[in-house]
C-alpha cells in the first residue's frame, strides 16, 4: 500500500532545466537574472504592481511589518487560527500579537471579532489607539487567508480606515485565491511562502507584493543588508539577508508557469471531495464562501461525531497510509505567545478539535484521492 502525503512538491522537467541553467551560470546567489524574472511574473500573476522576492514567508512579513513601523510593545490584531508564523514575526520587532477569533464558516479572521475588540477594549490616550487593559498603542491587523482561503477583507479594510490601522495580508498559504474578483495579492501589502508544502516552492522562500515601487524598492533594500554603497560597503541602518537566491528563483520561474495547472488539480480535488463525502453524516468538507475564489490548497474535514473524534480519524488513516493533519493549537491557547492580549477565541478552539486537513497534493493521482475517499467512507459509514 503506497504512502499518500498531505500536500508535497510537483516538480517537473522545467525545474531541473531551469535550475541546471543557474548553476552553469555561475549567478547562485541572490545577484541574478531569475530572482527579477520571478518577481515580475510573480507581480503579473497576482496584478500586484511589485514583488520582492526573500528568503521565506517569514522573512517576507518580518519586513512587512517593519516597514509598517511595529515598534517595541505595539499591538497588531491577528486571527488565533493560524500558523505561528506571523505572530512570532511580530514579536521579532518588539511587538504583541492580539488575538481575535474566527469565522465558524469560513475558519477565516471574524471581522465582527475585529469591530468588537476595537470598540470595546480601546480606548484613544492622548489620541492613540490603545488596549486598555495592557496599556499597550494599537497599530495594525493582520488578516491571514489560511488553507487557500480568502479572508472576508472589505469589513476589515473599512476598520482599518476607521481606526487608522495599517494592513498586511499574511497570503502564505492563498496565492491563486480571490476575494470578489480581486486576486489576494493585489491590493496593499501582502506576504507569500514557498515552502515545500505550498503550491508552488522554491524549497524555501518568500515574497512581498507591494502596489508602490518605492515601497518595493525599500524591501530589496531592507533584504539585501540595507547597502548604500556596494563597493564601499556603506550601510546607514541595520538590514537583513533575507534575499531569495537565484537558484530557488530559477526553480520559483518554473512552477509559476505551472501556477494554473495546480490550481485546477486542486480544484479537481476539492470537488471530489465535496461530491464523494456529501452524504456522511456529522462530517463535511469545508467549502469557499460566495464572493471567494479558494486557490484550495488544503482541504479540511470538520468531524462532529461523537463516537469518532479527529484524532481516531487521523490514526485510522494513518494505519492506511494516508497522511492527514490537524490545524494548528490556537495561538491564544500558545505558551509561545503568553503575555498577548486576546478576546474569547471559542471557535477557533473547537475547529482546532474538530477538523483535519486531508491529502491535497497537486500531484494526488485520481486511484489515491479514490482510496482516501474510500477509506473515509469505510470509517464513517
Ligand atoms: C499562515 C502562514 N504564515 C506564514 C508562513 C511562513 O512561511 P515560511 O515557512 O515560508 O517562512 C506559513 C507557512 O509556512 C504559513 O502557513
Amino acid at each position: 500500500m503506497n504512502f499518500i502525503p498531505l500536500s508535497i512538491p510537483n516538480v517537473g522537467r522545467a525545474e531541473w532545466e531551469l535550475v541546471r541553467e543557474c548553476l552553469e551560470s555561475g549567478w547562485v546567489s541572490s545577484v541574478g537574472g531569475f530572482v527579477s524574472d520571478f518577481e515580475e511574473k510573480f507581480a503579473k500573476e497576482v496584478d500586484a504592481n511589485s514583488a520582492v522576492a526573500t528568503s521565506s514567508g517569514t522573512a517576507a512579513l518580518h519586513i512587512a511589518l517593519k516597514m509598517a513601523g511595529v515598534e517595541y510593545d505595539d499591538e497588531v490584531i491577528l486571527p488565533s487560527l493560524t500558523f505561528i508564523a506571523p505572530a512570532n514575526a511580530v514579536r521579532y520587532l518588539g511587538g504583541w500579537p492580539t488575538f481575535v477569533d474566527v469565522d465558524e464558516r469560513t475558519m477565516q479572521m471574524d471581522s465582527d471579532k475585529v469591530a468588537t475588540f476595537l470598540k470595546n477594549d480601546c480606548i484613544r490616550v492622548k489620541g492613540v489607539l490603545t488596549n486598555k487593559h495592557t496599556r499597550r498603542r494599537v497599530v495594525g491587523v493582520l488578516p491571514v487567508h489560511i488553507l487557500g482561503h480568502p479572508v472576508d477583507l472589505d469589513p476589515i479594510l473599512c476598520l482599518a480606515e476607521e481606526y487608522g490601522l495599517f494592513v498586511i495580508q499574511d497570503a502564505t498559504e492563498s496565492l491563486g485565491s480571490s476575494y470578489k474578483k480581486r486576486k489576494i495579492g493585489s491590493e496593499g501589502v501582502s506576504c507569500f511562502s514557498f515552502n515545500g508544502n505550498k503550491l508552488i516552492t522554491t524549497g524555501g522562500g518568500g515574497m512581498i507584493t507591494f502596489q508602490n515601487k518605492e515601497m518595493a524598492d525599500r524591501a530589496r533594500y531592507l533584504t539585501t543588508q540595507a547597502k548604500d554603497d556596494a563597493v564601499e560597503f556603506i550601510h546607514h541602518e541595520v538590514g537583513f539577508n533575507y534575499r531569495l537566491t537565484n537558484i530557488q528563483a530559477a526553480m520559483g520561474v518554473a512552477q509559476l508557469d505551472r501556477v494554473q495547472e495546480f490550481i485546477s488539480r486542486k480544484k479537481a480535488i476539492h470537488q471530489c471531495y465535496v461530491y464523494e463525502l456529501a452524504n456522511l453524516s456529522d462530517c463535511s468538507i469545508i467549502d469557499q464562501s460566495s464572493w471567494a475564489e479558494s486557490g484550495f490548497w488544503l482541504n479540511t474535514m470538520r468531524i462532529t461525531r461523537k463516537d469518532k473524534d479527529r484524532k481516531l480519524v487521523h490514526e485510522l488513516l494513518k494505519a492506511a497510509s494516508i497522511e492527514t493533519r490537524p490545524l494548528w493549537q490556537p495561538l491564544h491557547l500558545s505558551v509561545a505567545h503568553e503575555g498577548s492580549w486576546f478576546n474569547d477565541c471559542k471557535v477557533s478552539e473547537v475547529l482546532y478539535r474538530q477538523c483535519l486537513n486531508l491529502p491535497s497534493s497537486t500531484g494526488l493521482c485520481d486511484d489515491d484521492l479514490k482510496r482516501v475517499v474510500s477509506v473515509l467512507k469505510d470509517i464513517f459509514c
